[in-house]
């Protein structure tokens, strides 16, 4: 791979978005990349936890100018389809449906595009010194692909409103005082926190770890009678799903062998099946 970097470190992926010379601009090719290694990690026991961010000082400065508009500006209808399909497989369908959980390592610029995969991950760890902004409205763009819908998942109309519309650029601090991250540390903690956080993750049970991600996503989306129904029928389905059988272990734990509390933290998984 020449635009993706990977490390594997016990269950954690570290991926990184890498064209450290162009601030780690998605192009054409990083998106094929991207999609492929997330595609081999699905399957790969080695990776537990994925987290993405950039090589060197950037996360990423956004879509590459130079491969995403202008180069496609030529291009067919059809053509400019296939590229962003191939973009969206993972910046946001891939990272909005995988199995595994996912945390963006925002650890520097952070623009435009970049915000779909920030969005799209299940938690954000943001540096105090990152830099954010939309700054599509600086050069003359909507933010499209699909940024507009990206961020209105996780930041107020307001604040969203507000960025958009001056394409000012905001620091990590603010970043998780509007809730677009979970956190912001200073840099030089980033690493260790958003690896002490994988291992809080690797912690618990990956089947109920999935099924609930998959549960508050299309929950979110429906009224209250059809969440209850759906939430009804997934919950037998994942312990219908569990090798583990989390829940009658989590539940004997408890209620019989009074070992652990399950309101601060976890049943003890080496006993209950596989790790
Ligand atoms: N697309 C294409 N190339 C980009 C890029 C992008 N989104 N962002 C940076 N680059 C390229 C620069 O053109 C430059 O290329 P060169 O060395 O061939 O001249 C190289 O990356 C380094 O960038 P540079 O601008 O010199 O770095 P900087 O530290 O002075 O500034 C940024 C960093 C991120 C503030 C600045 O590069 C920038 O504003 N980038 C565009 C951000 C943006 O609006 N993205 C939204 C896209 S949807």
């Amino acid at each position: 791979m020449k635009t993706v970097a990977l490390e594997l470190e016990d269950g954690i992926a570290w991926v990184a978005m890498s064209r450290p010379d162009k601030k780690n601009a998605i192009s054409v090719e990083m998106a094929r990349e991207m999609a492929e290694l997330m595609d081999r990690l699905e399957t790969d026991e080695r990776c537990q936890v994925l987290v993405l961010t950039g090589a060197g000082e950037s996360f990423s400065a956004g879509m590459d100018l130079k491969d995403y508009f202008r180069a496609t500006d030529s291009a067919t209808a059809v053509e400019r389809a296939r590229v962003y399909r191939l973009n969206a497989s993972w910046q946001w369908r891939g990272l909005l449906h995988y199995p595994k959980p996912t945390i963006a390592m925002v650890n520097g610029w952070c623009f435009g595009g970049a915000f779909t995969p920030l969005a799209a991950c299940d938690l954000a760890v943001a540096a105090d010194e990152a830099v954010f902004g939309l700054s599509e409205i600086n050069w003359g763009i909507i933010p499209a692909g699909v940024v507009c819908k990206a961020i209105s998942t996780v930041m107020t109309q307001r604040d969203a409103m507000y960025y958009i519309m001056t394409g000012e650029t905001f620091d990590g601090k603010r970043a998780a005082e509007m809730r677009l991250v979970n956190e912001s540390v200073p840099r030089a903690q980033l690493h260790s926190r958003v690896g002490n956080l994988a291992r809080v993750l690797m912690g618990k049970n990956p089947t109920v770890l999935r099924q609930a991600k998959t549960a508050f996503r299309y929950s979110s989306r429906m009224g209250w009678d059809e969440a209850a129904d759906y939430l009804f029928a997934k919950s037998d389905q994942s312990t219908f799903m569990d090798p583990e059988r989390g829940r009658e272990e989590g539940m004997r734990q408890f209620l019989d062998e009074k070992s652990y509390k399950p309101g601060l933290g976890s049943y003890r998984r080496d006993k209950g099946g596989k790790r």
